[in-house]
């Protein structure tokens, strides 16, 4: 029988690349994608499958309870790979309110659609929750994250995210739906929005501006290409065991400083620069607001279980992401021309 599944905030970065991959990789499967297109949505990112018959878009916003009852009564998904979100720790800080709209009750009035629409008959039925491993809080200099880790979210980000994990739990045990829940570390790679770290440095470094690195830029992430979250995605949806979580992460801790060193010497190259002048744009600025300190992933459940392993080393995939934003000016030029511009000037 022919699946449906809908995918929330499948314009988004992670959101196009699990779109893209299931609609290709599952030309049987009907693919519905659901997005608002917020600032960070953006329809371009999906232009090369837009066509495929296997794939609908359809603009709606998951904080609106009646048009989400509507949409599941019409296209009747058997599953939810959800991940829309308001998605920036900075954003976070400036207007916590929506985070709390869009991850928290946008996250139950999804819930409740697919409890509503799936009743008992639960059969190939499965909700899937995409999270982060920042509602774990912030580790020292050694230690992981792993499932077991107690929740510890500082930021009015990873706190609605660890909200929306604990709702999608609840809606486990109270009405036993069918979900699993993953939480991963930092994705970088073609697409992502340049308000975040890497993209926000190519874009800089391009146009020759300073690279704002937070603090001391001491601070730790663990990071991992985006194309291997969403083959993480499509693995946990197909043979992850309801109920459960898995955490997902690249084995690739970088200080934020030694990171963006690392990309100024490809951007160097990759733009015919002299060796070392990218590297005289990092300027130091005031430190983010409860700036968690190290994130680093333990995997081994879901590569000793489901058999993940990521695909890509790192020097490989930011040569590939540097490349693909210089050849895909348009986009970003596109994107900076707007309301970035805006949010830029308030940030730093
Ligand atoms: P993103 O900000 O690039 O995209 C979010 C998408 O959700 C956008 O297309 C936006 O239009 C849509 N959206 C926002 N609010 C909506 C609403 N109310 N209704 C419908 N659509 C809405 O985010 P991303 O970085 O691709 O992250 C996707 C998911 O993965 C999020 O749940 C995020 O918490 C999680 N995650 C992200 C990372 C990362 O490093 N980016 C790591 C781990 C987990
Ligand atoms: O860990 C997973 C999370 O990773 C996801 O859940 C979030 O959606 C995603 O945005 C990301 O959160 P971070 O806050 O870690 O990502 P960001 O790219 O904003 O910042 C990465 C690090 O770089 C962080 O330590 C802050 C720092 N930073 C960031 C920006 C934007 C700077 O030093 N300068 C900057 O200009």
């Amino acid at each position: 029988m022919k699946k449906t599944i809908l995918i929330t905030g499948g314009a988004g970065f992670i959101g196009s690349h699990v779109v893209r991959l299931m609609v290709t990789k599952y030309p049987d499967y009907r693919i519905i994608n659901l997005d608002a297109l917020t600032y960070a949505g953006n329809l371009e990112n999906l232009r090369d499958i837009e066509d495929r018959p296997n794939y609908t878009f359809i603009k709606g916003d998951i904080t609106d309870e009646k048009a989400l009852h509507q949409l599941f009564e019409t296209y009747r998904p058997d599953g939810v790979i959800h991940l829309a979100a308001e998605s920036h720790v900075d954003r976070s800080i400036s207007d916590p309110l929506s985070f709390i709209r869009t991850n928290i009750i946008g996250t139950v009035n999804l819930l409740n659609a697919a409890r509503d629409l799936w009743g008992s008959d639960l059969n190939g039925k499965r909700f899937y929750h995409i999270s982060t491993d920042e509602v774990y809080g912030s580790l020292g200099s050694t230690g992981y994250f792993t499932e077991e880790t107690a929740y510890d979210p500082r930021s009015p980000y990873s706190a609605s995210k660890a909200s929306s994990d604990h709702m999608v739990r609840a809606w486990y045990h109270t009405y036993k739906l069918p979900v699993v829940i993953s939480n991963c570390s930092n994705n970088y790679g073609p697409n992502q929005f340049p308000e975040k770290l890497i993209p926000l440095a190519i874009n800089n470094i391009r146009n020759k501006k300073p690279i704002p690195v937070y603090g001391k830029g001491d601070n730790i992430r663990d990071w991992l290409y985006v194309e291997d979250h969403a083959n993480a995605i499509d693995l946990i949806f197909h043979t992850g065991k309801i109920g459960e979580t898995y955490n997902i992460g690249g084995n690739n801790e970088w200080t934020n400083i030694a990171l963006i060193r690392k990309l100024c010497q490809i951007m160097d190259k990759a733009l015919n620069r002299k060796p070392g002048e990218s590297e005289k744009l990092i300027t130091f600025v005031k430190d983010r607001a409860g700036h968690d300190k190290r994130y680093a992933i333990d995997s081994s459940k879901l590569m000793n279980e489901l058999g993940w392993k990521p695909s890509l080393q790192f020097e490989e995939g930011l040569e590939k992401t540097v490349n693909w934003y210089l050849n895909n000016e348009e986009w970003l030029n596109n994107i900076i021309s707007g309301d970035y511009a805006k949010y830029y000037a308030q940030q730093y």
